[in-house]
């Protein structure tokens, strides 16, 4: 709560700023309702049928003790660098419950941008089905904010969203083009989210946050096939111009996250997030020494290894949807190799993933 009521709260939309606030967006009518991709039906039905109530499927009387962690340590990479393992317990109990609250903020705040951009493809897909698909998507995602907001809440500190994130959705939704809409927001910010829900998973020691994260899961699968199914069918029938067009606008996403938050190999220092300085000072970490330990941890190359079981968004989900459906381009291989960004093509996660291999009542869980 504000200490001066009479203060504007930072956290609201300013509409006392915005008196003609106006959001232009193209119309974009099917009167034909006909289907022509089956496979996308196929998703949309099973997006109906595995529908889930956050009320009715987890158990929101587990008590959670916000001062100790809810995430095994091994969650974060911070785990195996010296300068980690040269603090207390208590101060890294400190740190990994701060860290994982703004890590799930941050899912909070993702996931209604997520709700935001569905929402936005749902307007602007020309086609039925996938008008069809993405409003179920909608409905998905405003069940990912309602859980998340639900369950921070219990944790009781709400941290701000990470300025990369929100300038990555920021870009997306101001693209005024469904497909730079599902790049930034199917490719890329799903595939980010899908490797942090299932490592998330994988890691979590509260009973309340797997069980929520599996639900989450398994819905972010379907997105993230989504957007396979229906890009590849319209990035294959653009004009080579738009299509280049989109492959810049992909790379531009994928380098502006890597250099907002540290560089390909985590050595880059990376740009200022209001959150994660408050998770420093609350740990009793000085920013500087926080640095000098990364960049120690940098040296031993251990920021680069992932723990076991765990996947990479980059190498197993991201880049290898954005070749998979023609995002990346001859021209735009040649920016990703100058930028030392590597272009992972291994889909066998990504397909997995989809799949629903690795989601609750599979190997995974
Ligand atoms: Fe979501
Ligand atoms: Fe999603």
């Amino acid at each position: 709560m504000s200490a001066n009521p009479t203060a504007p709260d930072p956290n609201r939309f300013p509409w006392q700023e915005l008196a003609n606030y106006a959001t232009p967006m193209d119309i974009a009518w099917n009167f034909s309702y006909d289907i022509d991709n089956e496979k996308l039906r196929t998703l949309y039905s099973k997006a109906k049928q595995n529908q889930w109530d956050a009320e009715q499927h987890l158990d929101w009387s587990i008590e959670i003790d916000p001062s100790q962690p809810i995430v095994g340590e091994d969650r974060f990479m911070f785990h195996r660098a010296p300068f980690f393992q040269r603090m207390s317990k208590t101060q890294r109990e400190t740190f990994v419950a701060h860290a994982t609250c703004q890590m799930l903020s941050q899912f909070l705040h993702g996931e209604q941008g997520a709700l935001m951009t569905a929402a936005a493809v749902t307007h602007a897909a020309p086609d039925y089905e996938a008008k069809l698909y993405s409003a179920s998507q909608t409905f998905d995602e405003a069940r990912h904010v309602e859980v998340y907001e639900r369950y921070v809440r219990k944790l009781g500190v709400v941290y701000p969203i990470s300025p990369w994130l929100k300038d990555l959705i920021d870009v997306t939704l101001s693209s005024r083009s469904f497909a730079k809409t599902m790049i930034g927001m199917n490719m890329v910010i799903e595939g980010l989210a899908l490797a942090a829900f299932h490592n998330m998973r994988r890691q979590a020691t509260c009973p309340l946050l797997r069980s929520l994260t599996g639900y989450v899961l398994q819905d972010e699968s379907r997105h993230v096939a989504f957007g396979h199914l229906y890009l590849s069918q319209t990035i294959a029938q653009m004009h080579p111009d738009e299509r280049e067009d989109l492959a810049q606008f992909a790379f531009d996403a994928i380098k502006g996250m890597i250099d907002a938050t540290g560089g390909v190999d985590g050595s880059q220092p990376p740009k200022p997030n209001p959150g994660f300085l408050l998770v420093l000072e609350r740990s009793g970490i000085t920013l500087a020494d926080f640095l000098k330990g990364m960049q120690e941890a940098g040296g031993l190359g251990i920021q680069q290894q992932l723990p076991p079981g765990q996947i990479h968004s980059m190498r197993d989900l991201m880049m290898p949807a954005l070749v998979r459906v023609g995002a990346i381009t001859p021209r735009t291989r040649e920016l990703y190799a100058a930028a030392g960004i590597p272009i992972f093509e291994d889909i066998r996660v990504l397909e997995q993933m989809e799949r629903g291999i690795l989601t609750p009542g599979s190997q995974g869980a």
